[in-house]
């Protein structure tokens, strides 16, 4: 099946410059006028020049006249399987109570681990496909989701199912992390290490051999998991197969930074608190810093992670969601694009830069999707943008027209 994307304005395709892309060359987007892409079998064949081939050379033609092809948008970083609402502490926290104060006297992520725990499977299933429409909608085409509101064995695994399952319905792809150690559960209270234990001894290598997770994440925070609970989980994440992501310096500086380096984490996500130790350590490795100014809004933070000193360090900069009933309702990444630059001073070039190739880059796929080029899966976006640099200026906004996903149109609001 072969069929042609013609008559498109400009093709943004985001594959210049050496990936994971880091300094100078996060402003390089590959800017193209007068090209028409053809796709064979779900696979991006060529981008070429207008008129190549016309309708007899192909199955079918689309027209995008008018419209900026973009790779489909990754988000690598959310939390975006879980059942039931957390409604009540977004207004809670507006009145002075902080996430942690909320997480400590049992609400916060103990409330979505009670929704998961009593929710079937196809509760879950049910609920989660529904947002993951929203991500459509957004542009979004691949999506990082941690597990970590289970907290048991079984519960944990039934998430890992859902989020593998979710890439089967030929909408969003998924890429599953195992958060095993994402709060301590009320059966464990007081018991820290016992739980530790059970994630490290039971939880990972029965994931790993179930092949049902590609990451393993640690929240590593005052009141969630230390430095030395997560050298335990990423030895034996390490040591079964499992790349480590870390929930790092998000409220408090834990100095996780260390560690990650140590297991050549697959990134390290959050990053307020990092000082300049750890952007200088972190510039040596190809460990991605996934920034998530999302949370810092909706937490009322009023601080946001060095993206500057970051990206002027030479570190590689993705940015994403963090999706999530509690700490950050928010599912768009054009949201999260102005946000990071309103207040984290990024250029637009950097913040595509960082919602495609950096953050497929991050989830292990930047073979397959983030950019638009010759043998990637076709997951093309076509967003109204007479100006390039409007994508992050209308505020709340969603530039997105069309999404093709394995090449083929899932979505047109033309
Ligand atoms: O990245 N900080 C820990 N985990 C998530 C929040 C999850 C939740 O509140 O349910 C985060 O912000
Ligand atoms: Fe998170």
């Amino acid at each position: 099946m072969r069929k042609l994307f013609k008559d498109i304005a400009r093709v943004v395709s985001m594959d210049e410059g050496d990936v994971p892309k880091r300094g100078g060359d996060l402003s390089k987007i590959g800017l193209r006028d007068g090209v028409d892409i053809l796709i064979e079998n779900g696979v991006i064949r060529e981008i070429f020049p207008s008129g190549r081939y016309g309708a007899s050379d192909v199955d079918a033609v689309f027209s995008a006249e008018g419209l900026t092809a973009l790779p489909g948008l990754v988000d690598s970083h959310t939390h975006s399987v879980f059942f039931g609402s957390r409604v009540d502490e977004f207004y809670e926290r507006t009145r002075g109570k902080t996430y942690l104060e909320i997480l400590e006297s049992g609400g916060g992520i103990l409330s979505t681990v009670k929704s998961v725990r009593n929710a079937s499977y196809n509760d879950i299933e049910a609920f989660s496909s529904g947002l993951m429409d929203s991500f459509i909608e957004n542009g979004t085409t691949t999506v990082e989701i941690k597990s970590g509101y289970g907290l048991t064995e079984k519960d944990e695994i039934k998430m890992l199912e859902v989020i593998s399952n979710l890439s089967k319905k030929g909408t969003v792809d998924t890429v599953p992390t195992f958060l095993g150690a994402h709060a301590l559960p009320d059966e464990y209270k007081n018991k820290k290490d016992a739980y530790v234990d059970l994630v490290a001894e039971k939880m990972i290598p029965q994931i790993s051999q179930n092949r049902l997770a590609k990451y393993c994440d640690v929240f590593c925070e005052k009141g969630a998991f230390s430095v030395s609970d997560a050298r335990k989980i990423a030895e034996s994440a390490v040591g079964n197969g499992l790349r480590m992501k870390f929930h790092s310096e998000q409220f408090t500086r834990s100095g996780t930074t260390d560690l990650a380096v140590e297991f050549g984490a697959s990134s390290v996500d959050h990053c307020i608190e990092m000082n300049e130790q750890d952007i200088e350590k972190l510039s040596k490795t190809d460990t991605v810093m996934i920034l998530l100014p999302g949370s810092e809004l909706v937490l009322n933070q009023n601080k946001f992670a060095p993206a500057r000193k970051a990206i002027e360090g030479n570190c590689v900069v993705a940015l994403a969601t963090d999706f999530n009933p509690g700490s950050c309702p928010i599912q768009s990444l054009w949201l999260i694009g102005s946000l990071a630059v309103l207040k984290m001073a990024m250029s637009f070039e950097e913040v595509l830069n960082s919602i495609t190739v950096n953050a497929a880059y991050s989830a292990g796929i930047q073979n397959r999707a983030g950019m638009l080029k010759e043998g990637l899966q076709a997951d093309i976006i076509f967003v109204e943008a007479p100006y390039l640099n409007e994508l992050f200026y209308f505020v709340g906004s969603n530039p997105v027209k069309i999404v093709v996903k394995n090449g083929k149109v899932i979505r047109s609001v033309l």
